[in-house]
């Protein structure tokens, strides 16, 4: 067996994954996320090593197989979030998360000081999701907790590094820090220099496959765990969940709906140029990488739904209906820019909208509504892909997307391209088990492993008509951007 860690935003999953890809347990601990003040986002790190230990345990415990045949363990987690280390490996404060916008200053200080080195080096935007941005804000404003700092690194790194002993971040994750040469997947000396931060801040690199140690003696036994379980770095949960959807190659789109959602591609090299429209990363397929639009308010625009206007009712209940109206929810238009967003607005402060009411809508056509703005806006991402010459017509959904066939239609009809959802889907968390069965030898390439792992279940066409109908609206949705952008 090998355990997948999803390190998540609201939760860490852990899996428990046998030779056939079949998951034999899986288990959940969720965790608090503190917003102090407009934009913050941040978590307490130490709730990230309390909540996998406690899930590992639980794992372990359940599954009802011998320590001694968990082969190895890999993670995924949730991208760019800055933890601060001090000499003894302590954070100095807490972790400042991906969805944390307090940093636009800073931002405009990355692209004075880089210019066109920016995109040259790090292919990236300076987005205030992003850590240098993060890293340059505490300095400026804490400069006594900056100088406790020895070194960074992200979240799932943290993680590992307490159940290891040792620090290391992976090139998937690293890409989207800012300070990583994309191309040439080491530490970029010029971005280091212009800020002024030495190469010792940077954890060594690894491949996402990379093995990197066996859990320590109180690892071990606080999870359950045999000791000579191998560790294995693990990726940022968007490479993990395109390696658990299959994506390693051109030609199938990735749409993962996480508390954020993305459509990724593949790309063989680094020699793509979105011009900083979206995002491209390193995949966690050694030597591949991908191209990303990330929309910021994805689940995160459903779990606010429901906690404002729906508090304590299931999902199931909250879109029963859905499937009853027609697409276009009678003419209810949701924009879901609740956190700012990132694709293909790079906007922190713009708000999101519902527009179109009228006396016959009902709370199930104001849930459609939103499912159909969280989609448009990925399909933004999808828009920007073709005019690039990509072709986009079939695509892997996972996550939140993927459990309501109403909304998996939806995205048919939306993306008017296939859209396929798999079996037991398990997001990122499989994809992090399958960079340990790689590591582990059972596989000569994650593609092998995928070819096992990876069962597509069902497929949704797009419906002539409402993809016409929304073809229509999605015009419409793209003009609401511009008009509701003095609201802030
Ligand atoms: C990607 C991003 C999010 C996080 C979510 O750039 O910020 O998708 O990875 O965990």
């Amino acid at each position: 067996y090998v355990i997948g860690v999803d390190l998540g935003t609201s939760a860490v999953k852990t899996l428990l994954v046998g030779q056939d890809g079949s998951v034999k347990a899986e288990a959940t601990r969720e965790y608090p996320l503190y917003h102090d003040k407009t934009g913050w986002s941040e978590q307490e790190p130490e709730d990230w090593v309390t909540g996998t230990v406690e899930s590992l345990k639980e794992l372990t415990a359940k599954a009802g197989v011998g320590a001694e045949d968990i082969e190895g363990i890999s993670f995924s987690g949730q991208m760019h979030g800055l933890v601060l280390l001090d000499e003894n490996n302590r954070p100095v404060r807490r972790a400042i998360l991906w969805n944390d916008t307090r940093t636009t200053e800073q931002c405009r200080e990355i692209e004075k000081a880089l210019g066109s080195k920016l995109l040259s080096v790090t292919r990236n935007p300076a987005l205030e999701g992003f850590t240098l941005p993060k890293i340059l804000w505490v300095r400026q404003y804490e400069p006594q907790t900056f100088e406790k700092a020895r070194v960074f690194v992200l979240p799932k790194d943290y993680v590992r590094l307490r159940l290891t002993g040792n620090t290391h971040m992976d090139l998937s994750d690293a890409a989207g820090t800012l300070l990583l040469d994309i191309a040439s997947k080491s530490w970029s000396k010029d971005v280091l220099s212009a800020f002024d931060l030495p190469e010792s801040f940077c954890p060594p690199l690894v491949e996402a496959s990379g093995y990197v140690g066996t859990l320590t003696v109180e690892a071990a036994e606080s999870t359950g765990l045999s000791g000579e379980t191998k560790v294995y770095a693990g990726g940022a949960d968007n490479a993990c969940g395109a390696i658990g959807a299959g994506i390693l190659s051109p030609g199938v789109t990735l749409c993962s709906v996480g508390t954020s959602g993305v459509i990724l591609t593949y790309e063989v090299d680094a020699s793509a140029d979105y011009k900083g429209k979206v995002h491209f990363f390193n995949h966690g397929k050694p030597d591949g990488f991908y191209a990303m639009g990330v929309t910021l308010g994805a689940g995160y625009s459903l779990s606010w739904f429901r906690n404002t206007f729906a508090k304590g009712e299931s999902y199931d209940v909250l879109l029963g209906g859905i499937g009853e109206i027609a697409p276009g929810s009678n003419g209810l238009l949701f924009t879901p820019y609740l956190v700012g967003e990132r694709t293909p607005h790079a906007d922190s402060v713009i708000r999101g909208s519902f527009i179109g009411m009228d006396g016959s809508h009902t709370r199930s056509h104001f849930a459609r509504a939103v499912l159909e703005g969280i989609t448009f806006s990925l399909n933004e991402s999808v828009d920007l892909f073709r005019k690039a010459g990509k072709t986009v017509d079939k695509i892997v959904s996972i996550g939140g997307g993927a459990k309501n066939p109403a909304w998996l239609q939806m995205q048919a009809d939306i993306f008017n391209a296939e859209v396929v959802a798999l079996e037991n889907e398990q997001g990122p968390g499989l994809g992090a088990a399958m960079l340990a069965a790689f590591g582990c030898g059972w596989f000569p390439s994650l593609e092998a492993c995928a070819d096992k792992f990876v069962k597509p279940a069902r497929s949704f066409k797009p419906d002539p008509e409402a993809a016409e109908r929304y073809a229509v609206l999605f015009r419409v949705y793209q003009d609401v951007y511009g008009a509701t952008k003095p609201l802030n």
